[in-house]
């Protein structure tokens, strides 16, 4: 069994992209620049946020963290969006989610300008990816399929069964694992709330993306001997031996699964350390889009 190292493929990409960066340092140009809209003080939001900005200034990219009160209006938050679709130092836009109830999600994810869409959350970059365009694509479901490329892990033919249908993971990492391409071309089911019983698909899956945000759900009676787990989930349970009062488990019961899988990504330090360098790898490849660097 392989425990997939996530914190290392997605130090690899920083560090390919620093390279680069350092080039542009060097010789005095303009960097890509990425810009996170925070609205109100949801705590996991913030800790995200951060961490995202952490990571671009550690690459030298240019970047900033834009924050609102829970009360900014959605003509108000519009604008911020318009302004920053037109400020030519952020090549990527992200709007940090959930908004406030006040606030369609939809509304303000349609008004970023698609070319800065590092999220790849724009209706135009989602029906690329799922015809098959060059596109931004997001960057969790990147992630996974990263992962799976590093570790040369066989897609072709092989039954991946997606456990969640969300728009931001289930439903992208499915469209992009059907594709007719290398690193992808797989039989895909998609399992969600509505499956009777899930163990009856789990069963027959080589690959397993669990990305439905229950903890420890998945447990070794419901899979296959040799399947790869790729987990997504990060959830807090309560446990008062740890420091913080919880600690943070996937979808995945890592301890009772790992006896039969092939490969296992952990939870931290899986899929989680990905995220963030597909996002930095899109606002990179926004800023040679606009820019027309190569
Ligand atoms: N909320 C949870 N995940 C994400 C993400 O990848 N991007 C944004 N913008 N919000 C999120």
């Amino acid at each position: 069994m392989t425990i997939i190292d996530g914190k290392k493929v997605a130090q690899n990409i920083r560090e390919e992209l620093k390279s680069k960066i350092d080039v542009l340092v060097e010789n005095n140009e303009k960097v890509p620049g990425l810009v996170a809209v925070l609205v109100g003080n949801d705590p996991a939001s913030q800790v995200y946020v951060n961490m995202k900005k952490k990571k671009c200034d550690e690459l030298g990219m240019h970047s900033k963290v834009d924050l609102y009160d829970a009360s900014i209006s959605e003509e108000e938050l519009l604008k911020v969006v318009d302004k920053y679709n037109n400020d030519p130092n952020f090549h990527g836009i992200l709007v940090q989610l959930p908004l406030p109830d006040h606030i369609d999600e939809d509304k303000i994810i349609d008004s970023i300008s698609p070319s800065k869409d590092v999220d790849g959350f724009h209706p135009v970059n989602v029906g690329k990816m799922l015809i098959g365009k060059e596109a931004f694509y997001p960057a969790t479901p990147s992630g996974v399929i990263e992962l799976i490329k590093a570790y040369d892990i066989e897609t072709k033919g092989k039954h991946v069964v997606v456990i969640g249908r969300s728009n931001i993971v289930g439903k992208p990492v499915a469209g992009m694992l059907v594709q007719k391409q290398a690193g992808a071309n797989a039989i895909v089911t998609i399992c969600h709330s509505a499956a009777q019983d899930i163990t009856y698909y789990t069963k027959q899956a080589d690959i397993i993306i669990a990305a439905m945000g229950r903890a420890e759900f998945v447990k070794e009676d419901m899979v296959k001997d040799g399947v790869v787990i790729i987990d997504v989930g990060t959830n807090r349970v309560d446990d008062s031996s740890a420091k913080k009062g919880y600690r943070i488990v996937g979808d995945v019961d890592f301890e009772n699964v790992s006896n039969k899988a092939s490969f296992i990504t952990p939870v931290p330090g899986g899929v989680g350390p990905m995220t963030i360098a597909m996002l930095l790898k899109n606002t990179y490849k926004a800023f040679q889009l606009i820019e027309n660097k190569n």
